[in-house]
């Protein structure tokens, strides 16, 4: 392998094939090859992948997947899985895909037996759940717990909250989840101004348990409940914590027996199937919550196993790459056609933009190429009555993957038909547009006839499940997680640290005293100085 990926002979001849693709169109492509839909399309659990309308020639797919043996792709999906400390800058493995092992596999790394403690923990948060789900965990006063409030950030909030808002469907009606992340004390205030603390459950969620949002909350969650129930002792019965920190756990005063932990070698934004999902579990309960992990490992095992050219989020990744860094996309939708996918498209922000947003390599050089995707994105049919108009005649090479499924959660009439005529409808009119001759043969006044041209070679992926169960949620995320992983593979960057957020949090910790008037605000630069000082003003310090 020569030393960097972008400097061999595969990237070439993929740089080849992109300074010819701008002739190529999704017409041609499927006029020439009747069986292109059917031929590329593949399966990966319960998913059904059509990737058929993509920009690629078989060409320029096996170009891609030459690429990734050339950048040690199958050698890095062993590593992952064996526990290597692929996450170099931090000296750590990433082993999340241990979190959705059964039973009755192996794993020992760096001397730990991993599935004996993950299944401990599982089996510690089931019984946990269990009891708040059936009453039997009450609260400090004895009554049942009605409300879940989670508070965390970043990975230990949007896995959460993405999943519980996918699964309502199978939620229990009993109980309802909150999640607050946000400093901004609005979200704690409209999170629990019409909640009774007698009946609410925190549920502390940080890593590091040092995050500033994450334990200005709970600070003032417990400032909450205890203005309410005026006895220490109640937080042992409203406070349970998540981390990997039990020190800080007990040093804030929760009892680590309340604690449920998870490891270094999960990264907070693949942590949802860690103790991190402990509200999801609670909502839909632990074996809803196994099926999940079931789906994960499905595709965890297809991932590991089939050979690259088979191997759907390895092809799915390549395309990526092909578009973001031969093809010089920026972004990539995400729209996926079932409303409890709402923060699907959040969740994948961070799994991909905190992954992938790097510019140095592993071994430190900088990168002389695009890397990371801006992912965006809104269910269907919403987001096609907002942004698709510039998808469909705007002039940018946006990527997007729909994602639908054949049987809906509620079904009401002949809605759930109308809602996928609309699913399929849009990757058809994206891929193939409408000629100006279609367009002049319905009559078309000649002057309006180019605004109506639709000129179509607008990439999307199909991803079509039976129905949104805990089971293809779990396989969804492990997808994009596995794609994620393939793109930063052929960067060769390290898609496991994300230093760039940490400096945010050190200068967020240094400015806050500057704010509140305790220390000089003069010493930053002359803009940041300038609009302290007038916010200082402006709250009368
Ligand atoms: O946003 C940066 C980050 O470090 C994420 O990676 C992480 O998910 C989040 O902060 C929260 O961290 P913690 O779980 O340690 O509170």
């Amino acid at each position: 392998m020569s030393e960097h990926v972008s400097d061999s002979a595969e990237w070439q001849s993929l740089q080849g094939h992109a300074e010819k693709f701008s002739a190529v169109h999704l017409r041609d492509l499927f006029g020439s090859d009747p069986g292109r839909g059917e031929r590329l399309t593949a399966k990966v659990a319960g998913l059904t992948v059509d990737y058929s309308k993509n920009l690629v020639t078989d060409e320029v797919l096996s170009s891609l997947v030459a690429l990734a043996e050339r950048a040690g792709l199958r050698e890095r999906i062993a590593a992952m899985f064996a526990g290597e400390h692929i996450n170099v800058t931090e000296d750590r493995a990433v082993l999340h895909t241990a979190l959705r092992l059964p039973r009755d596999a192996t794993l020992v790394v760096d001397g730990q037996d991993i599935v004996a403690e993950v299944h401990e923990v599982l089996r510690r948060m089931g019984s946990f759940s269990d009891k708040v789900r059936s009453g039997e965990w009450t609260g400090h006063t004895g009554q049942r717990i009605k409300t879940v409030v989670n508070i965390g950030i970043g990975g230990s909030d949007l896995g959460p909250v993405m999943a519980y808002e996918a699964l309502k469907a199978y939620k229990t009606p009993d109980i309802e989840c909150r999640f607050i992340s946000n400093i901004d004390p609005t979200d704690l205030y409209e999170k629990t101004h019409d909640l009774d603390p007698a009946t609410t459950l925190f549920i502390i969620v940080s890593k590091t348990f040092g995050t500033q949002e994450t334990l200005t909350n709970a600070t003032e969650a417990r400032n909450w409940l205890l203005a309410s129930l005026k006895d220490d002792a109640a937080v042992a019965k409203h406070f349970v914590a998540v981390s990997t920190n039990a020190q800080r756990v007990a040093d804030f005063g929760i009892d680590t027996a309340n604690m449920f932990g998870f490891w270094d070698w999960v990264g907070g934004r693949y942590s949802l199937p860690s103790a991190v999902g402990l509200s999801v579990m609670v909502a839909i309960g632990r074996e809803q919550f196994a099926d999940m992990l079931a789906g994960y490992h499905a595709v965890d095992e297809h991932f590991r196993t089939e050979p690259l050219e088979r191997n759907v989020p390895a092809l799915l990744g390549l395309i990526n790459v092909w578009y973001d860094t031969f093809l010089g996309a920026q972004s990539h939708a995400i729209l996926p056609y079932s409303q409890y996918l709402h923060r699907f498209a959040a969740y994948l922000q961070q799994l991909t933009m905190e992954s992938n947003g790097k510019s140095v390599r592993l071994d430190g050089s900088p990168v002389t190429f695009q890397t990371g995707e801006v992912y965006w994105g809104e269910p269907g049919t919403n987001g096609q009555h907002a942004f698709y108009q510039l998808i469909h005649q705007g002039t940018k090479l946006i990527p997007a993957d729909f994602i639908g499924f054949a049987r809906p959660n509620h079904d009401i009439g002949g809605m759930h038909d109308l809602f996928m005529s609309n699913f399929f409808a849009q990757t058809g009119a994206l891929a193939f547009g409408r000629t100006l001759d279609q367009v002049e043969a319905e009559g078309t006044d000649p002057a309006v006839a180019p605004h109506r041209v639709m000129q179509g070679n607008h990439p999307t992926t199909t991803i079509l499940a039976d129905k949104l169960t805990p089971s293809i949620l779990g396989q969804l995320i492990a997808l994009y997680e596995h794609i994620t992983f393939t793109e930063g593979t052929i960067w060769q960057i390290n898609s496991f640290d994300q230093w760039g957020v940490e400096l945010g949090k050190v200068m967020a910790n240094q400015l806050a005293p500057k704010l509140t008037g305790s220390s000089a605000a003069a010493d930053d630069d002359s803009s940041t100085n300038n609009l302290i000082k007038l916010y200082r003003a402006v709250r009368g310090r």
